[in-house]
């Protein structure tokens, strides 16, 4: 089983109005609920190209539940672990005359130590758990040294680990050994603490995490796609042009297509295409939806894969 880990999801609420007027009622015209999150996202992309997963993480509260029965009803199992506090909710505000976005971004839950404990039994006891994924923040008062535990613990299970995530959650999480990390361009310069330029300081950069005991660095470059380090290879794989409608969840679909590959016993280089084409494959598509399997397929063809 494939098991995605969300630990700060949220309740993404769009609302869409004409024009925001200050001292007068504005007129909301539409609203919609997404159950948001990084290691969810994961999970539906994975369930659009078939592979069967489960979301776990936490949630608690009315909000919480709104999310667990958004994505029963999309079809995602989950089996997420309670917390008493209200899963957070973010805002974003659509206003359409001015074509522009605002996202309000709340912090999130705190965690009592019985939730984390109820969550860190939940992993040691993963059934045949082959690929875990972490993915995104932690809620406010955790450690970073949560990630590094968790993995280590999905690793003792024999899992095959993977972490996404950013800063100090990243740095002390890779203490645990995931086997992948795909960090964006970004996350790996402030990870390695300097500007980088080319893919050969890239690639220098990579090299100096995987002597920490990763042993694959995935580094996703947005329109450039994605270089692949490991210990035979280094690939840079480049998605076609295409025309980009919402970056939203991009990384998180390359996640996902890189675990399919990986799932399906392709060669390395076949899983970074998948994960370049799930990400690319996300960018047609408007607002936070994702990748579907026939537009990844068909962007499969299309990807590059270079030596480097
Ligand atoms: N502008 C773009 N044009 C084509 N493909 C893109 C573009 N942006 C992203 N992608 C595709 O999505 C992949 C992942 O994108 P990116 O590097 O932006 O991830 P990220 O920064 O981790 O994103 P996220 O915000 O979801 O965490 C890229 O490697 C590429 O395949
Ligand atoms: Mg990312």
């Amino acid at each position: 089983m494939i098991y995605t880990v969300t630990l700060n999801p949220a309740l993404d609420r769009t609302i869409w109005v004409e024009r925001i007027k200050d001292d007068d009622p504005n007129r909301i015209k539409k609203e919609k609920k997404y159950a948001g999150g990084k290691g969810i996202d994961v999970s539906r992309v994975l369930y659009h190209l078939g592979i069967p997963n489960r979301a776990l993480g936490f949630l608690g509260g009315y909000t919480g539940m709104e999310i667990e029965g958004i994505l029963l009803q999309e079809g995602i199992y989950t089996d997420f672990t309670t917390i008493v506090n209200e899963t957070r909710t973010n805002i974003v505000l659509d206003i359409e005359s001015e074509r522009r976005q605002v996202i309000l971004s709340a912090k999130g839950p705190e965690i009592e130590p019985v939730e984390l404990t109820n969550l860190f039994k939940k992993l040691e006891n993963l059934n045949s758990a082959e690929y875990v994924v972490f993915s995104g923040s932690l809620p406010p008062g955790l450690s970073p040294t949560i990630y590094e535990r968790a993995v280590e613990v999905a690793n003792s299970k024999g899992a095959t680990t993977i972490l996404d995530t950013d800063g100090d959650n990243l740095k002390k999480g890779i203490n645990g050994k995931p086997k992948i990390i795909k960090p964006n361009i970004h996350e790996l310069s402030r990870l390695v603490g300097k500007k980088l330029s080319g893919a050969n300081e890239i690639i220098e950069s990579a090299e100096d995490i995987r002597r920490q005991g990763i042993e694959i660095v995935l580094v996703s470059m947005g329109a450039k796609g994605i270089l692949l380090v490991s210990d035979n290879e280094r690939l840079h794989g480049v998605p076609p042009e295409v025309d980009v409608k919402n970056t939203i969840g991009a990384g998180d679909s390359s996640v996902a297509g890189f675990v399919f590959g990986l799932k399906k016993n392709l060669p390395l280089k076949d899983c970074l295409k998948y994960a370049v084409a799930a990400g690319t494959a996300t960018t047609l598509q408007p607002g936070t939806a994702l990748a579907n399997k026939d537009e990844i397929n068909s962007i499969f063809e299309k990807v590059k894969v270079f030596p480097v």
